[in-house]
């Protein structure tokens, strides 16, 4: 959002002061010649209320598409959809009035307990950041603002108002900030959304850090920041660390803030400031409106059918059931087949223009085949589970095949609470065994928002299509999947584990007495089963199809900041189908800890039978790169770079070395330098080396030993004092001094 903007002089300060606040639980005030505008939920479909009619504004929203939640969408590993979906979710936002949708949150999914999970993309940051870039790309394409959430390190519902996300600096900036500077640098989202939570002991509504040093300073964001609702814990403090919108309205804070400036502890500068960025984008967001936008029922509702489908993950089909071909019967078991789970619950819970059911979806396409339903289970809780599973396996067993509809009621996944844990009910997992024991042509169709444990389903010889949570489209989409009228291509973007115990922050999660320890530092989602070589169910990036694909050729060429990758897949299948080909980097040897591989890009090609096509994928070359705690900057590093061609985090199909130059990476050199490091810079290396070496040669006489690792780790300034004054204390000084001017430190 660039704009000029006419001077606040026509507003008091306090008037400026009442523009960082909400005129009421969704819009801002209308003060002087600055016009109100609308913020309200998303992320996946518009809830816009018809009145604010209770105190979480939770209830009576007008119908909008219920379009794939986040964990669906980011399994279709395709910007072009979630472009066109935020496209979709624009133009309904226009044709209500409202001028910035809630959304995306990007979010690291770093427990599969996280109880929004279902609303956030991905355990790994490039996912993140390239879908929530489309996301927002979409949405203001149609002149609607998008409110990037939740800034930051906000991963769990526990304690979320209160708990200090205790985080180092390479894991905050490599995973959990990463998805914010991607999506800010390449889509400059109007506004963004700070958190609830602390992050290192200090409220993200208040760390100017955070507001102002990360987001403006280094990443040149131009909108404005908005607090999540509720979350401004100090006004005062809020305005001085660059919060320029607190949700909803607060006089109590407006005056607060006034009383700040006049009893001088607070810039009134700071509050101009803050007015003219919200001056900026309220003229920006009433001037983008398009009242006479239309959107089509059907045709949104078809988009929200075809996202779908292309997000469902094809996890097992080991006894080839899929797609079904044309059978007598067929046994649809499971309430969920008449009563979908389709979306989350809390703020982003849409009232959809319609829903699809699957079983009228799958009667639909079943052709000639009998249809018999039972529910197998039941949401109520009196219900007789034995008696419905008995009616279950009674249908089964007179069925030619068997599809089992499992998953999560929503009451289990929500806003405000996380899981306390992944397992799916155990009336539902007896109700399977029982099933698959009469009979075993069966498919399961899982609906959930967050990670299962899926061991117990792989025990059996059940096939299953991951359809988590899939909008109000699901049952057509999971249909279209079941028939082969779509042929999958969905890749898991969060590693299903074996177990609870085995994930990365199980030890440390959701905290205890207002803190969260981020121990597993970067080694969240694959990084972590990886570096520990723990077996997972199903990892990271894994899809099946109905047809094959090979990789035939991987190439990486070096065009200025950029590398670009080509692989050559072929379709060896019998049908038409789309791969998804997932490029991870990797470094031996590297000078700080890494994860054994990294994603950093990918792409997709559809193919027919039998067809060869190039994949090429743009490599930014700081994709490689790793934030240096000491340098307070992103490095990278000289290195033979293995880049990896994939179909999953653990199907690796081609591998190419890649030759990549150093940053200039230059401490500032003092006593605490190491050997190493003085041998290494270009003037103080060879200042000293001849003293070095006579004392080499001195410590090494006679001796077959290699002294470089010792002396290269060892303090310069001890070093000197074992020279016993062979190097002049001048010299030293002097060398140091033109060494730091020269790396820019002085
Ligand atoms: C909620 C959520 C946020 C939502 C906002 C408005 O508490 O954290 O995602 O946009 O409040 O409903």
């Amino acid at each position: 959002m660039t704009d000029t903007v006419p001077a606040l002089e026509a507003l008091t300060i306090e008037q400026q002061a009442q523009l960082g606040s909400g005129a009421d639980f969704w819009t801002t005030k209308q003060l002087g010649d600055v016009p109100s505008v609308m913020l309200t939920d998303g992320p996946h479909g518009l809830r816009k209320q018809e009145a604010s009619s209770d105190q979480l504004s939770l209830s009576g929203s007008l119908p909008s598409t219920c379009f794939p939640p986040a964990v669906a969408l980011s399994q279709t590993w395709d910007p072009q959809s979630v472009y066109r979906i935020g496209e979709a979710l624009g133009n309904e936002s226009q044709a209500l009035d409202v001028q910035v949708l809630l959304g995306p949150g990007v979010n690291i999914k770093r427990d599969p307990r996280g109880g929004r999970n279902f609303e956030y993309f991905s355990e790994d940051p490039h996912v993140a950041g390239a879908l929530g870039t489309a996301w927002v790309d979409g949405l203001q394409s149609t002149g609607v603002g998008a409110s990037l959430k939740h800034f930051a390190v906000n991963n769990q519902e526990w304690d979320r108002m209160r708990v200090s996300a205790d985080v180092d600096p390479r894991p905050l900036r490599e995973i959990y900030l990463r998805p914010f500077q991607r999506v800010v640098e390449n889509a400059q989202p109007w506004t963004v959304m700070c958190s609830y939570n602390r992050i290192n002991g200090v409220h993200a509504s208040q760390n100017s850090w955070l507001l102002t040093d990360v987001l403006r300073g280094d990443w040149s964001f131009e909108g404005i920041v908005v607090s999540d609702w509720g979350a401004v814990a100090d006004r005062v403090a809020a305005v001085a660390a660059g919060l320029d919108l607190q949700m909803p309205g607060d006089e109590n804070g407006d005056a607060q803030v006034v009383a700040a400036v006049h009893d001088g502890t607070l810039d009134p500068a700071l509050v101009t400031r803050n007015a003219e960025r919200l001056e900026r984008f309220a003229r920006v967001a009433d001037a983008s409106r398009r009242p006479e936008t239309t959107w089509n029922v059907d045709a949104h509702h078809a988009l929200a059918r075809e996202v779908a489908g292309k997000g469902i993950v094809l996890l097992r089909d080991d006894q080839n059931l899929l797609p079904l071909e044309p059978v007598g019967s067929i046994a649809v078991i499971g309430e969920f087949a008449a009563k979908p789970r389709y979306q989350g619950g809390g703020s982003s819970h849409v009232h959809p223009t319609r829903v699809d059911i699957p079983l009228d979806e799958i009667r639909a396409l079943a052709g000639d085949a009998a249809v018999e339903y039972s529910s197998g289970f039941s949401s109520a809780t009196d219900a007789d589970a034995a008696a419905l599973r008995e009616d279950a396996v009674t249908v089964a067993s007179a069925s030619d095949v068997a599809v089992v509809f499992l998953g999560l009621f929503e009451r289990q996944e929500a806003e405000g609470a996380d899981r306390p844990d992944i397992e799916l009910p155990q009336d539902q997992l007896d109700l399977l065994e029982a099933v698959t024991a009469v009979q075993p042509r069966t498919v399961v169709v899982l609906s959930h928002g967050g990670a299962l444990r899926l061991a117990p389903i792989t025990a059996g010889p059940a096939s299953i299509v991951d359809g988590s949570l899939l909008g109000q489209a699901a049952g057509g989409a999971i249909a279209d999947v079941l028939f082969g009228v779509v042929n999958p291509s969905g890749r898991l973007t969060e590693t299903v584990p074996e177990r609870l115990e085995d994930t990365p922050a199980f030890t440390n999660f959701p905290g205890e007495r207002m803190h969260v320890r981020y121990g597993e530092g970067i080694y969240v989602g694959y990084r972590w089963y990886d570096a520990r070589d723990i077996d997972v169910t199903f990892p990271f990036g894994h899809g099946l199809s109905y047809t094959s694909f090979s990789y035939e050729s991987l190439s990486v060429e070096t065009v200025g900041d950029e590398f670009i990758v080509t692989v050559t897949v072929q379709n060896t299948g019998e049908r038409a189908g789309r791969e998804i080909v997932q490029i991870y980097a990797s470094l031996p040897g590297s000078a700080v800890a890494r994860a054994p591989k990294w994603l950093v890009g990918f792409g997709s090609v559809d193919l027919e039978p039998g067809q060869s096509a190039d994949v090429t994928v743009q490599i930014p070359r700081d994709e490689l790169g790793y934030w240096d705690e000491e340098l307070h900057g992103w490095v990278v590093e000289a290195g033979e770079y293995s880049i990896l061609a994939a179909a999953s985090s653990r199907d690796i199909r081609l591998q190419s070395m890649l030759a990549v130059g150093s940053d200039p990476i230059r401490y500032r050199l003092g006593s605490e330098s190491s050997l190493g490091e003085i041998m290494r810079d270009p003037i103080a290396g060879p200042a000293f080396e001849g003293y070095f070496a006579a004392m080499f040669e001195q410590f090494s006489a006679g001796e077959d030993v290699d002294f470089t690792p010792i002396l290269d780790s060892s303090p310069f300034g001890r070093f000197l004092g074992s020279l016993g004054g062979a190097i002049p204390a001048g010299l030293v000084e002097d060398v140091l001094r033109r060494a730091n001017t020269a790396n820019g430190f002085e």
